[in-house]
């Protein structure tokens, strides 16, 4: 088993808060991610898939066509987009950095079988310091 990893960047704009709550309340517990009138973060995305290397082309999988996977089901969706209000696959979701990478993953696992190699990790950088990995449900 090898395992291989895109980076990908994008830029989003989204707010955590509950809409029951007052803003000095979502202040508290969401904290500047609770801006009352939206802010961005520049996240990184890296997008690890892992399978046996093709003995006729020396790859586990090209990584052109992990970049297209990538651009086409999550990059052309959100990058640029308020999180929140424009990204279909996060609807009725908090727009947490967890939730987010759960539902690239959930975007991405059936497209990276097409390519022929398996989703291993989605890991979001949400600014340089924090970051969440998810590996899929069972793990
Ligand atoms: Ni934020």
């Amino acid at each position: 088993m090898i395992y291989i990893t895109r980076r990908e960047t994008f830029n989003a704009a989204h707010r955590l808060f509950k809409p029951e709550w007052d803003d000095d309340r979502n202040l508290e517990v969401f904290g500047k991610c609770s801006n009352p009138q939206w802010h961005g973060h520049n996240y990184v995305l890296y997008v690890t898939v892992k399978g046996e290397v093709n003995p006729d082309t020396g790859f586990l999988v090209n990584l052109k066509d992990l970049s297209l996977v990538i651009q086409k089901y999550i990059l052309e969706k959100v990058d640029h987009k308020n999180i929140n209000i424009e990204v279909d696959f996060m609807a009725g979701k908090y727009a947490s950095s967890e939730n987010l990478a759960i539902a690239i993953w959930e975007q991405l696992e059936e497209p990276v079988r097409q390519i022929g190699a398996a989703l291993h990790c989605v890991k979001l950088l949400e600014t340089e310091k924090n970051s969440v990995e998810y590996y899929g449900k069972n793990n």
